[in-house]
């Protein structure tokens, strides 16, 4: 079993096992200390604007390694890397476009993966063997601050056990990997809530192969050419996708997973108002995730996403509410979907994949 060390600022307000060693420390010492045990081959997960990382040095190919055992990330699933300066993308990329320079100027750091050929002294265990390497800047001073104590870009997948909802408060790392990795720097809750946006570019043009908060549009009004991976548009897992991630079921809550769809809001609650009754006859525990907070059904666990009218709360609710399932043992969980247009787009790419197709539309 491994020691895992928590660092926090103050005493934690959640409950932590016995097993794990708290640490009450200023951001200094706990990069400090955590980028020594980097240095040393240790895993190390941290907050980021968008979800917690699970952090290995790019430069450590046994930390590398670790970091797929200790999630059962399936081997041929790449690394996103994390920089702190805009300067340290050459110790990974091989080539830098006019195209990605300005990308980077604009958007870095935030939640904004961009997709480089990769230099060939650079470890294929973060690329999964692929000729391309993700590098993004996270918008979170303690990523910021580790990644210039440790002076080496960080390899870091969502901290959470391979197939779970990625965690976006310590406390979820914590429930996924405590006693598995060497520890955790708690940096409260994340902004974002989701994964970064993935793209790829090629020559004026970017690809979406993941979506994120960093939406088409944004890029767009950034004055670029955009589009989408194509399976993005049909929910098609394909075989061969361009980010291996996107084939792999995700974000899975343990209890099933279904989505109302439709024009009309009060229909929908309707539909899901009956359904939870009908479900909690049959004696499964029902939860909702809901959009409008005069609405509440008799459930087991209720949570308000936020307003229909922010996506920016509703992808930060998003995990929260489907782990919050998972610890009060849901059976059934039934969620109000939005249009998966525009801005919405990523909040609903994360809906789907928990739903893993179970979709009703009501009309
Ligand atoms: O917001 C985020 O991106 C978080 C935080 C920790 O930065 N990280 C994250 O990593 O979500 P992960 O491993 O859970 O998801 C990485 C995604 C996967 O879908 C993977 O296939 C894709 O990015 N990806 C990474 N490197 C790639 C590459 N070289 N080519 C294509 N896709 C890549
Ligand atoms: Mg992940």
């Amino acid at each position: 079993m491994q020691q895992t060390v928590l660092w926090t600022t103050d005493l934690p307000m959640y409950e932590v096992k016995t097993s794990v060693h708290v640490r009450i420390r200023d951001t200094a010492t706990t990069c400090q200390e955590a980028a020594q045990i980097m240095q040393e081959g240790g895993l190390v997960a941290f907050a980021t604007e968008t979800v917690y990382g699970l952090g290995a040095s790019v430069l450590h190919e046994e930390a590398l390694k670790k970091v797929f055992l200790v999630k059962g990330r399936p081997q041929d699933n790449p690394l996103i890397t994390h920089v702190s300066q805009i300067d340290q993308v050459t110790q990974l990329a091989s080539e830098v476009s006019d195209l990605a320079r300005a990308l980077m100027n604009h958007f870095w750091p935030g939640p904004l993966s961009i997709l480089f050929p990769v230099r060939d002294d650079v470890s294929r265990i973060v690329t999964a063997g692929l000729d391309h390497v993700a590098i993004r800047m996270p918008n979170h001073p303690q990523a910021l601050a580790l990644i210039d104590a440790l002076g080496a870009p960080i390899a870091a997948p969502s901290a959470n056990q391979s197939g779970k909802p990625s965690p976006t408060l310590a406390h979820h790392v914590l429930d996924d990997l405590a006693d598995k990795i060497d520890g955790v720097i708690d940096g409260g809750a994340c902004d974002v809530g989701i994964e970064s946006t993935v793209i790829e570019l090629q020559g004026d043009h970017i690809i979406i192969l993941r979506p994120g908060r960093i939406s088409a549009e944004d890029l767009r009004e950034f004055g670029a050419e955009v589009s989408l991976d194509p399976f993005l548009e049909h929910h098609e897992i394909p075989s061969k996708p361009r980010a291996p991630g996107q084939k792999y079921r995700h974000y899975a809550p343990q209890g099933q997973l279904t989505i109302y769809l439709g024009d009309d809001s009060q229909k929908i609650e309707e539909r899901i108002a009956k359904e939870a009754q009908a479900l909690a006859q049959q004696g499964f525990k029902v939860g909702a995730l809901v959009m409008n907070s005069d609405f509440t059904p008799n459930v087991d666990a209720l949570f308000y996403l936020g307003s229909l009218a922010s996506f920016t709360e509703l992808e930060k609710n998003l995990y929260v509410a489907l782990r919050s399932c998972d610890d009060r043992h849901i059976d059934r969980i039934l969620a109000q979907g939005t249009p998966e247009v525009g801005r919405y787009r990523a909040f609903m790419n994360r809906l789907y994949k928990a739903a893993g197709g179970n979709i009703i539309t009501v009309s």
